[in-house]
């Protein structure tokens, strides 16, 4: 894919449903009772790896006139062969909190970057609960998951992940008693809605979360809001022409996921949202951008678990900005699709950009004009998406390899970018 410098960034979009939310309510519509009927589900390839997974697991999948209907089933059946989890970390962590609730034995697999990604995370707790789980060498996949009578357990979890939570709380519908989690910083709280919108109860406390053991769940009828961390591309970009005029409709701003506005105004970019609602616990709205020039910004902590899915395109466009961004706290993104810490690096300075590399994130200086160049994806949907981004305000053509992977969270990526760029 060639990327030519843009001129600016006009126009309004409504996006494909969010990933995360679309996870959720395809595994919990599995095992609930009925049918449940999606609008305007995620068209990415993880989740149409997690539906696979649904269907392999003996639920009914229909998808007509643009509405995803599961009919969930309960238990689950025992799958003929190993559960395929594609390129989807989502898929397999939080599938195997349900199937530790199952007696069934059976095997999950991913494709090659999946198959280098840490699963003791979720093994640890899952066995607790009295799962018996093993992965291939050094908690990499392919999982064996047995399940079968579960307790509920109390799990502070040592690292700050929606995947692991979501894992133990999903295993926590099918187990005896009570089951908590508590986790170092906030995170997406998906699950939670999602769960609460099946029909469970759930209570919160600040960081902890619990639910009672042994609860049903009914079907229900969504919309999904639009995706949050596509649409992060497209609001990056916009922040960077003068004259852009962005507008996106029904799109996610859950509070534990709407971070990027908040950077975004505190870069100096204004941002307007307007016709709010609330669907099963989500919040959607109307979302403006406009241009300011971008001031400089160092984000940490419980903000970079926040903005996780979204580092990777804020530090693409950090050279732009005035004074820079610096990102810390975030060494997770070492363990998602690729390395992204490195290849955001070795990208940056392929494209003449100076950058410092730490071990837990970035410092990017502002003020830098870069140069297109060969953008190196590494078979990462986020990467190559973020690049293309910052390819738009580069000197001269620059060339995503590697570009096919945007289909893993959003296909329309390249086609809705046409739509909205100036030259
Ligand atoms: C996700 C949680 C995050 C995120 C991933 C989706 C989710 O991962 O990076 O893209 O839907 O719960 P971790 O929970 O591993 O941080």
């Amino acid at each position: 894919m060639i990327i030519r410098p843009a001129r600016n960034i006009l126009g309004a979009l409504r996006l494909p449903g969010d990933k995360s939310i679309s996870h959720r309510y395809a595994m919990l519509a599995g095992i609930a009772a009925g049918t449940t009927r999606l609008r305007n589900f995620s068209t990415g390839a993880d989740c149409a790896s997690t539906v696979g997974c649904m269907r392999q697991l003996g639920c009914t999948v229909r998808d007509e006139n643009a509405v995803l209907e599961i009919t969930g089933r309960e238990p689950l059946q025992e799958p003929a062969e190993s559960l395929d989890c594609g390129n989807s970390g989502s898929t397999m962590r939080m599938l195997s909190g349900i199937l530790a609730g199952h007696k069934f034995p059976c095997d999950l697999h991913g494709d090659e970057s999946l198959s280098r990604r840490p699963m003791g995370r979720i093994i640890t707790p899952l066995r607790l609960m009295g799962a018996e789980i093993a992965a291939f060498a050094n908690d990499r996949p392919p999982l064996h998951i047995k399940g079968g009578k579960l307790r509920g357990i109390e799990y502070k979890t040592p690292i700050a992940s929606a995947q692991v939570k979501s894992a133990v709380l999903f295993a926590g519908i099918f187990a005896e008693g009570a089951t908590a989690v508590e986790e170092p910083y906030r995170t997406r709280d998906h699950s939670e809605q999602a769960l609460r919108a099946f029909g469970a109860e759930l209570t919160r406390s600040r960081a902890r979360v619990s639910l009672r053991g042994e609860q049903k769940l009914h079907a229900i009828e969504a919309s999904v809001p639009g995706d949050i961390s596509s649409a992060a591309f497209f609001l990056c970009a916009a922040a960077l022409f003068p004259d852009s005029n962005l507008v996106i409709e029904d799109l996610l701003l859950n509070p534990t996921r709407a971070s990027l506005l908040d950077i975004l105004k505190m870069l100096g970019t204004r941002i307007s949202v307007i016709n709010l609602e609330e669907r099963h616990g989500e919040l959607a709205g109307t979302v403006k951008v406009e241009y300011a020039q971008l001031s400089g910004i160092t984000i940490e902590g419980g903000q970079s678990v926040a903005l996780i899915d979204e580092l990777p395109v804020l530090a693409a466009i950090a050279p732009y900005t005035r004074d820079g961004i610096e990102i810390r706290d975030a060494k997770e993104l070492r363990v998602k699709e690729s390395d992204r810490i490195s290849l955001v690096a070795r990208n940056l300075r392929a494209m003449g950009a100076e950058c410092q590399e730490h071990e837990d994130g970035l410092s990017v200086p502002g003020g830098q004009r870069l140069h297109g160049a060969s953008i190196d994806s590494g078979g990462d949907h986020r990467i190559a998406m973020a690049f293309s981004i910052a390819a738009l305000r580069a000197d001269g053509d620059s060339e995503i390899l590697g570009a096919d992977s945007a289909r893993i969270s959003f296909p329309e990526f390249f086609t809705m970018l046409e739509g909205v760029v100036e030259r």
